[in-house]
């Protein structure tokens, strides 16, 4: 199967290690092993140090699919299905439920899972780009234009990767009113990661029957090192991604599956943890964006990421390989999102890092524009 290049992988691949400055990564600051256990108050892992290292649980243990159904206002741990992160969510659902002669339609900026798979399976998709000037929201009337009885599938990722923005639940049920009964894939990886109360969402697993929710542990958890992710859907979709699954998965390791439970039983004093590094993060962003002439940003409400936009003429790539060679500040080209213009920011990584690397870049964009 022929598939486009990855390119955001392609540039961390590229770039990550050189960066002094790193303003692209899109986690919360990671959480070690020894920080977990304190957090979750256990001081004996003995059981997993005498776990045969079979395969455990074909489709995860249930202690692990409980802890993930939590997460989740009806659904059970059958709802469930454990996968190797949610890049590996999102790669089932297109393989198990999308077809050569479907129509999919992908709302960008994304992860470019999100189009690249569906047409590498050889299905027409139909891009729906998310404007500034509309909040980065969806266009209920646009949206509508695209859908046709063909219309396999609608994904999107909510809250918004790379621009932050958040889909609230009156605007999904528009969505869901909209859909033609097709199923909504929604990459809820970043779910939960809000600045205010208010931001915070239903998941789609939750507010339609055809909904489908992927997620994982990397961001808002800060254990991307587990490789634990998720599809939550009705029994039905979850059986046939089952069915796919035993190609590519058989289980998710029993070390990841052991500690990826402790993580979600104590989720609330991670949440604890993490939601003021987010506003923390967020606070640095906007009080910078209000002295900074050659950027404007629409603000993110949730998520990791801010999408920045720069008033110079030059291609994002050219921008962020001269920036990160003169200053080794790293930040994700948008071109790589399929946008250019612009810059993705990381902003809840390690506050320190983001305030000087704004700094550098601020003197920076001095000396150059
Ligand atoms: C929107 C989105 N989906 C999926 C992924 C993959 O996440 P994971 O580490 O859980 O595989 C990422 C990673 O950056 C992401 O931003």
């Amino acid at each position: 199967m022929k598939i486009e290049k990855f390119k955001v992988e392609e540039w961390f691949n590229e770039y990550e290690s050189k960066a002094k400055y790193d303003l692209a990564d899109t986690c919360i600051d990671s959480i070690s092993l020894k920080e977990l256990l304190n957090l979750a108050e256990i001081d004996d892992i003995g059981e997993i140090l005498d776990k045969k290292l079979n395969y455990g649980d074909i489709q995860g243990s249930l202690r692990l699919k409980t802890a993930v159904s939590s997460l989740y206002l009806n659904q059970n741990p059958e709802n469930i299905t454990l996968t190797h992160g949610a890049i590996g969510a999102n790669q089932l659902v297109f393989l198990s439920l999308v077809e050569p002669e479907d129509e999919v339609i992908s709302i960008l900026p994304a992860y470019q899972q999100h189009y690249s798979i569906p047409e590498s399976i050889g299905a027409e998709v139909k891009r729906l780009f998310l404007k500034p000037e509309n909040n980065w929201l969806p266009d209920i009337e646009e949206l509508k234009s695209l859908i046709t009885p063909k219309t396999k599938l609608i994904s999107l990722i909510n809250p918004n990767n790379p621009t932050g923005a958040v889909i609230e639940d009156s605007l999904m049920k528009d969505i869901i009113s909209v859909s033609g009964g097709a199923y909504i894939l929604a990459d809820e990886v970043y779910r939960g990661i809000v600045r205010e109360e208010r931001f915070n969402t239903t998941s789609i697993a939750d507010l339609y029957e055809r909904g489908i929710s992927t997620s994982s542990l990397s961001k808002g958890f800060s254990l991307a090192g587990l490789r634990v992710g998720w599809v939550c859907a009705n029994k039905n979709i979850i059986d046939e991604i089952n069915h796919q699954r035993q190609y590519n998965t058989i289980s998710v390791s029993q070390i990841d599956d052991y500690f990826a439970s402790i993580a979600l039983e104590n989720k609330d004093k991670i949440f604890e943890r993490n939601l003021p590094k987010v506003k923390q993060g967020y606070k640095i962003l906007s009080d910078w964006i209000n002295t900074e002439p050659h950027i404007s940003c629409v603000l993110p409400s949730g998520g990791t990421t801010a999408f920045l936009q720069y008033d110079m003429k030059v291609s994002s790539y050219e921008l962020c390989k001269k920036l990160l060679s003169d200053t080794g500040v790293l930040f994700l080209p948008g071109e790589t999102l399929e946008l250019d213009g612009f810059l993705r920011l990381g902003y809840c990584n390690d506050a320190d890092k983001l305030q000087t690397g704004l700094s550098i870049f601020s003197d920076w964009l001095k000396q150059v524009s």
